[in-house]
């Protein structure tokens, strides 16, 4: 497997030639034309944090493309649970959105291969966007030379915590092993916090699966597990299978009735004292007011940056390219880039940005990003296929009634084996 540095800046151009001039110069396309006209943006960002980061970039996009309307396709569920089944129905029924959004990584491959989003690279240069970003998130964007959407982002996973809740307890630093970890949830529930980790449905609990592997296996070995021959029989697995067993067995018994943003609440209410959950988190904490939390890697991925990156693209038989193509434009801006990630709780995926811009967690974040190591997210779409997600998650659901680890561990490996990337 070759190692890259997602936080390489690019040097290459992309764009072999220039052959538009013009940002908003579409290349044809059906309604809007000249005039502008409705760009139907496809997303999940329907609430809290993630509404008011799609809200800014929606005005950006109002004031650089004058005559374009913005309207608002998202569908609720998060990690796009619901939207991504809408999409590709109205794409097998050729009724493709104006633009949708989707993940740098695995995921985008999969939407290239299945040839149903267009080429962008000579867009990169007439946009200015040839040395904007860091050249390892570009490369999980390109296929064949060519790259097919325009980043806005980059998120990373956290484990959160309620402070108060932790002090309570006498829990006042970061636990810096699984095992430690595990023993403050035992702390926390003998201290009356019956669900000390609060955990929704079956992708949330993938995200805290693969935090456990990636702390046990270390960023090399994790990255490598969910390529089609990753080894799944490993015996370092198993026992990362085991504890999050155990840490499952402290989380709330609903978890499978209730979304991130739920569980979520449960955490800012003071029911459970952590969540672990991608940095979208933060944000939905500042739309609820709450400022009482800490935040640390996962125990013992100190080391790693693990990431996921939401990139927006022209899907072929586009409503209203033109439109859409202005959107592109703004995503990719240094001012679009801004007014969404200040609220969304990401950090630019452009390297131009004034850390000084950004609130304080975002601040922190940067700075991690530029020196630790990438680890592509299999739940958010960074690291698996779409039907990878899909199937680990169906996997991880049903561990989440029955408990058997081995069924888990044989279930994961198959769903590899048979849609993992090369
Ligand atoms: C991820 C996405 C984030 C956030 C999250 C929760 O897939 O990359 O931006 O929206 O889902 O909905």
């Amino acid at each position: 497997m070759r190692k890259q540095r997602l936080g390489q800046v690019a040097v290459a151009g992309l764009a072999g030639a220039a052959l538009l001039l013009t940002g908003c110069a579409g290349s044809g396309g059906s309604e809007g034309g000249e005039g502008g006209g409705d760009v139907e943006v496809f997303t999940w960002w329907t609430s809290g944090g993630e509404a008011a980061g799609l809200e800014g970039l929606a005005d950006t996009f109002s004031q650089q493309c004058e005559g374009q309307t913005f309207v608002n396709a998202a569908i609720a569920g998060g990690t796009g649970s619901n939207a991504k089944q809408v999409l590709a129905s109205r794409m097998q029924q050729n009724d493709p959105p104006s633009t949708f959004q989707m993940h740098a990584g695995a995921e985008a491959a999969d939407y290239i291969k299945a040839g149903q989003v267009q080429d962008l690279s000579e867009y990169y240069s007439d946009w200015g966007l040839d040395d904007a970003f860091p050249q390892g998130l570009l490369d999980a964007l390109t296929v064949d030379g060519k790259i097919y959407s325009v980043p806005v982002n980059i998120h990373r996973i956290v484990l959160w915590g309620n402070a108060s809740v932790l002090a309570d307890a006498g829990i006042t630093s970061a636990p810096a092993t699984v095992d430690e970890f595990i023993s403050n949830l035992e702390t926390l529930r003998a201290n009356g916090i019956e669900s000390p980790i609060a955990v929704g449905v079956d992708w949330t609990q993938t995200e805290l699966l693969e935090s456990v592997l990636l702390s046990e296996l270390g960023v090399e070995d994790f990255t490598a597990l969910w390529q089609k021959d990753g080894d799944w029989k490993d015996s370092r697995v198993t026992d990362a299978l085991e504890d999050y067993k155990k840490i499952l067995s402290y989380s709330n018994p609903d978890r499978d009735s209730l979304d991130w943003t739920d569980a979520e609440k449960r955490l800012v209410a003071g029911q459970s004292a952590y969540q672990l959950m991608g940095d979208w988190e933060v944000a939905e904490f500042e739309t609820d007011g709450f400022t009482d939390f800490t935040h640390q890697a996962f125990p013992g991925t100190e080391d790693a940056y693990q990431w996921i990156s939401d990139s927006f693209v022209l899907p072929v038989g586009a409503k209203n390219e033109e439109g859409a193509l202005c959107w592109l434009e703004t995503v990719g801006s240094a001012e679009g880039q801004k007014a969404f990630n200040t609220k969304k709780g990401s950090i630019p995926a452009r390297t131009d940005a004034d850390p000084a811009d950004y609130p304080e967690y975002q601040q922190e974040a940067i700075a991690d990003f530029a020196s630790l190591t990438p680890a592509p997210s299999c739940a958010n779409g960074s690291g698996c296929t779409l039907g990878q997600v899909s199937a680990i998650n169906s996997a991880v659901g049903k561990f989440s009634t029955d408990g058997d680890v081995d069924s888990l561990q044989k279930a994961i490996g198959d769903a590899t084996a048979q849609y993992g990337t090369d």
